[in-house]
């Protein structure tokens, strides 16, 4: 096929990608988000796919596009739709890399019109938003399990407790410690941290060499 030279190990395999941010509505017009630019899993789509891999990608709210035979871009909105989109996909990928900046919380009630200022003060309350990658954790078979960890202390006890308690193959730290790494910019400074506690530190680099990266990582540890 097109593999002539042997530099398509992902042919025939499926990955599950999650990228960007959730918004979680508070009433029609306003909602709870935060800044990922769904950079980082728009990259990572691009790196999987350009070595032969079926990509589906479950975006957030992202100003991101990609046009590539081998990417399904799912566009959802909040965490619950991003909950049901990768519980759909799963059963059938052989990698998931959750690198979405899911909102941990959501407003308990969305109100049905837009709400009136009144006081000078005003609170919403929050309740917990389910979390994808430890869901998918729990019911993994076949799959390759990778998540993100974003950190700004106690860096790696923090990722390594992430990567135990979700039960996952690996796990990249992402360090906000670092000027031009993180939200936003168009860098990353990151650790992988593998199931059996090998921790690979990396430079700062581009978000599309991060993604490069981190497939050479997993093709390493699938022995694709
Ligand atoms: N994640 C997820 N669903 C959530 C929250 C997080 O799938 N509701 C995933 C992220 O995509 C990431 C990983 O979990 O791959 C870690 O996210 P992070 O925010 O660093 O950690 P949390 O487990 O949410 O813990 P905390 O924010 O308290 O550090
Ligand atoms: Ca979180």
């Amino acid at each position: 096929e097109n593999d002539i030279l042997g530099k398509l190990p992902l042919r025939h395999k499926k990955v599950l990608i999650t990228a960007g941010p959730t918004y979680e509505s508070i009433d029609p017009v306003r909602f709870v988000g935060n800044h990922s630019s769904g950079k980082m899993g728009f990259e990572i789509a691009k790196a999987a796919a350009n070595l032969g891999a079926e990509v589906i990608l479950v975006s957030g709210p992202s100003h991101q596009t990609v046009a590539h035979s081998l990417i399904n871009v799912i566009r959802v909105t909040s965490a619950q739709q991003m909950y049901e989109a990768c519980h759909n996909y799963f059963k059938n990928v052989d990698i998931a890399v959750l690198s979405a900046a899911v909102a941990d919380y959501r407003p308990k009630n969305i109100a049905e019109q837009k709400i009136k200022k009144k006081e000078s003060t005003f609170t919403i309350e929050l309740e917990k938003t389910k979390d994808i990658l430890k869901s998918l954790g729990a019911i993994k078979k076949q799959q390759f399990l990778v998540g993100f960890a974003l950190e700004t202390n106690n860096e790696l006890e923090h990722a390594k407790g992430k990567l135990v308690s979700k039960n996952l193959d690996l796990i990249v730290l992402n360090s906000l410690n670092d000027i031009g790494a993180g939200f936003g910019g168009s860098t990353n400074k990151v650790t992988f941290i593998t199931a059996s506690h090998e921790i690979i530190a990396h430079e700062l680099k581009s978000k599309t060499e991060v993604a490069q990266d981190l497939m050479q990582q997993i093709l390493k540890q699938t022995h694709a």
